[in-house]
């Protein structure tokens, strides 16, 4: 039987992904690109936003219209929107299965029931915030199926801690994630440990809050040290810390101290007025977070930083807004992600706050603040001219399928360096996977242009 597995959202999603990916082939089945060839189609859902919501949406809307040829197709919706949503989605005539994210290891068990007895099934999580038996089954199944179909060659994604405590209060995530829960660092260390004897050469490892990472004594630190002592592993990343001093200076000892780790943050301020960010209930001040940083700057110099934002939360007025955009100049990330408000059904936000900034408005202030970025971006990027910078080679540009350069077997590549920055240079295919040491000769605010040494 023939499976095609489409996914939304995160990285936690393109894990979940593969995690379900090898169970399935596991299982028996073949997994498949054509989604109209296939007996049984899964959607990996987002809850994050509504646009990634409608985008899942229209997907089903489409999936409608090949049912009609292929009445006995199944049809899965799995992640985020399948706990939020649960039996709301299952009335849809298009969706036979409704899975969480917490019911992933039984996956295969239920398409192959749908596949075979034609029937309805919702598996979800029934009080998302009490720790349960599930727990246990989704940490067996992720430290026995090693991830596969990897999307870029050589590099992969470990899950240090699942789910979120924090409760932003414009945030789903608690809500379809549920508690957080650290995963035990041996399984961690075992699992990296096969991704190194399979050819890994960098792992990132995951968390909502990645740097609350804490198992028994083990905290972020501990655990970073320990992936350093892997053989084959070279480059080590960890997404996405939330702003907390916690832990805070042994994080960035470690990355300062242990050359395998990535000097690259993530960490999202949000937002720069004090105001808002008590709104969405993040704990700190903008000047706090500003300190933050200056210490991110101080002990790892050399440091690569990225944030996220929210525009046009409920209350954020010009003046807050301009908070934001001093924030930014002040921080000077490498790049930053900007996103519009929009309200999350059951969130604290949602359901106290009225979503006052009107469309328009979060608009401008997208752009205004992506341009701010982008003007710092233009002028860290060109103190890499005529450096030579070391990159993971990830593989052929978009560009190189239309345009191969003209040596055999050569092509446009695209690498990143340690602190995340896009690198566009000409060399061998093989070049995939592996390291590549590359002269900048020109440069933009998002990418990096060289030739290889
Ligand atoms: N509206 C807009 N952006 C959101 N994010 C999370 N929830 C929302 C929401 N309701 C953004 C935050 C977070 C990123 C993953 O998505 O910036 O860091
Ligand atoms: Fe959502 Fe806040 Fe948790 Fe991040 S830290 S997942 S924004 S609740």
């Amino acid at each position: 039987m023939k499976v095609h597995l489409q996914t939304y959202g995160c990285q936690m999603n393109k894990l979940d992904s593969e995690l379900v990916t090898a169970a399935l082939k596991n299982g028996g089945f073949e997994i498949i690109d054509s989604e109209k060839d296939a007996d049984a189609v899964l959607i990996n859902t987002c809850s994050v936003r509504d646009h990634a919501e409608q985008r899942v949406m229209s997907h089903l809307g489409l999936l409608k219209h090949i049912k009609k040829t292929k009445p006995d197709m199944v049809v899965g919706v799995i992640g985020c929107m399948a706990q939020r949503l649960g039996a709301e989605l299952l009335a849809d005539k298009t969706v036979d299965i409704v899975c969480g994210p917490g019911q992933i290891p039984q996956i295969t068990e239920l398409v192959t029931k749908a596949l075979r007895e034609k029937t309805k099934t919702i598996a979800v999580t029934e009080k998302i915030r009490q720790k349960s038996a599930e727990d246990d089954a989704l940490e067996e199944f992720e430290t026995v199926s090693d991830s596969d179909d990897k999307r870029i060659p050589n590099q992969a994604f470990v899950r240090a801690m699942r789910g979120c405590n924090n409760f932003c209060t414009y945030c789903i995530v608690p809500y379809v994630r549920g508690p957080e829960v650290s995963r035990p660092p041996a399984a961690i260390i075992e699992q990296v440990k096969r991704l190194a004897d399979s050819g890994v050469k960098m792992v990132t490892l995951l968390g909502q809050t990645v740097n609350s990472y804490k198992y028994d004594t083990y905290c972020l630190a501990d655990l970073l040290g320990m992936v350093s002592e892997i053989d084959g592993i070279e480059w080590i990343r960890f997404v996405t810390s939330y702003p907390a001093e916690e832990f805070y200076e042994r994080i960035l000892k470690a990355m300062s101290e242990l050359p395998k780790v990535c000097k690259y943050l993530h960490m999202p301020a949000q937002s720069g007025s004090d105001k808002i960010l008590k709104a969405m209930n993040r704990n700190y001040k903008a000047g706090k977070y500003l300190e933050l940083i200056d210490k991110a700057k101080e002990i790892v110099p050399g440091i690569a930083l990225s944030g996220d934002f929210i525009v046009g939360f409920p209350g954020e007025t010009e003046e807050d807004f301009k908070q934001t955009v001093s924030l930014v100049q002040n921080a000077r990330y490498k790049n930053c992600f900007v996103f519009k408000y929009s309200p999350r059904p059951g969130t604290t936000a949602d359901k106290r706050l009225q979503d006052t900034v009107a469309e328009e408005v979060k608009k401008k202030r997208n752009i205004k603040l992506l341009a701010v970025q982008e003007k710092i971006s233009d002028e860290l990027s060109k103190e890499f001219q005529g450096k030579e910078v070391k990159v993971l080679v990830e593989g052929p540009s978009k560009k190189a399928k239309v345009n191969p350069c003209s040596e055999k077997g050569c092509a446009q590549l695209i690498g990143r360096t340690e602190g995340d920055w896009i690198v566009v240079f000409d060399g061998p295919m093989t070049l995939a996977g592996e390291f590549a040491k590359v002269k900048i000769t020109r440069t933009s605010p998002l990418t990096l242009f060289g030739e290889m040494g």
